[in-house]
């Protein structure tokens, strides 16, 4: 049976399959549909320092092809994270990556010190697409020295590995992947929802009531594998890919394209057992192909494959 083990700079994952913050509760609401074992990790929900009510409703809709979120971050603040969440994630027998936000610099930073004491938590998944209030609400995401700014912060407060998740709103996500490397990141994320609306014309509003909102699901795959391609011909460091992956071949075709990982998010809203049948789909896919392990796959897209001389 093929070798699903996969490592993450210096973490090893039994499987290379995770969940996408925000789309999973903090991974426990879901262990009677996907058992955490059968997933290489869970990513939280983004934690910020404060409690945020998140925005106003109508928050979520329904598209042809995919779906359109403008959650606004809510989420019950670090302190009740630490308290409440982080114990109970702990028997989690996977590996536990929290997805920290913030509006400053400094703000991430004091979240990754708070978590870095903490031994229930593995990794540090960094949401760059947060708005940056001291420069304009330009998210981090959309600078490489912005993107790298804040990496260095998190890196100067913490040992644990960090993985800086991008947004593919961007003109060249290579270059914010190269800043957050720069930064000292153990690995990126590529990518984050697409920017995108919906309106009813007959009534003329919005669907959703911050009119502009996150495009996730099966319509951004071919988006987010060209983003995370991008990034793993910038950087050096391990790439997960994420965006509209909901099958086992989606989850090979990031890993071809140069991804160590792969996150599912939307797919499992309306398949919340997906997740945790993803690795046994993966192995037979292998297995049928005799590809021996998955790191064989990664990176291996036929323009930059070697020709055996
Ligand atoms: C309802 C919803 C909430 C999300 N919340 C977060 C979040 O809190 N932090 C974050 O980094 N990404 C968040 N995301 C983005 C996902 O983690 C993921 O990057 C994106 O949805 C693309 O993957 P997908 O097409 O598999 O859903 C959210 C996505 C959805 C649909």
């Amino acid at each position: 049976m093929a070798d699903l083990s996969v490592e993450l700079a210096s973490l090893a994952l039994r499987n290379p399959i995770l969940s996408a913050s925000g789309t999973f509760g903090h991974g426990l609401e879901m262990e009677r549909f996907s058992s955490p074992q059968k997933m290489g990790g869970l990513v939280s929900k983004t934690v910020t320092l404060r409690p945020r009510p998140g925005n106003a409703a109508p928050r979520i809709h329904e598209t042809e092809a995919g779906l359109l979120n403008s959650i606004g971050l809510e989420n019950r603040g670090i302190e009740a994270y630490l308290r409440d969440v982080l114990p109970e994630v702990a028997g989690a027998d996977t590996r536990i990556f929290t997805n920290i936000g913030g509006e400053a610099a400094e703000e991430f930073a004091e979240l990754a010190a708070m978590l870095d004491e903490r031994t229930e938590v593995d990794a540090l998944e960094i949401n760059l697409s947060c708005p940056n209030v001291g420069g304009g609400r330009l998210p981090f995401s959309t600078e490489p020295a912005l993107a790298e700014a804040v990496v260095r912060g998190v890196r100067a407060a913490t040992r644990k590995p960090i993985f800086a998740k991008l947004s593919p709103n961007v003109t060249r996500i290579g270059e914010i992947a190269r800043g957050a490397e720069a930064g000292g990141a153990d690995g990126v994320t590529a990518v984050n929802t697409l920017l995108g609306m919906a309106v009813d014309w007959r009534t003329g509003r919005p669907r959703v009531a911050n009119v502009q909102a996150g495009y996730s699901g099966k319509g951004i795959k071919p988006v987010a594998l060209r983003c995370a391609w991008e990034c793993a011909r910038a950087v050096d460091i391990p790439v997960i890919g994420c965006g509209g992956v909901s099958s086992a071949e989606d989850v090979l075709e990031f890993v071809v394209v140069g991804c160590s990982a792969v996150q599912v998010g939307t797919a499992a809203f309306s398949d919340p057992a997906l997740p945790g049948n993803l690795a046994v789909r993966v192995e037979a896919l292998l297995d049928a192909e005799g590809v021996a392990s998955v790191r064989e796959l990664v990176g291996t897209l036929e323009t930059e494959r070697k020709v055996p001389s």
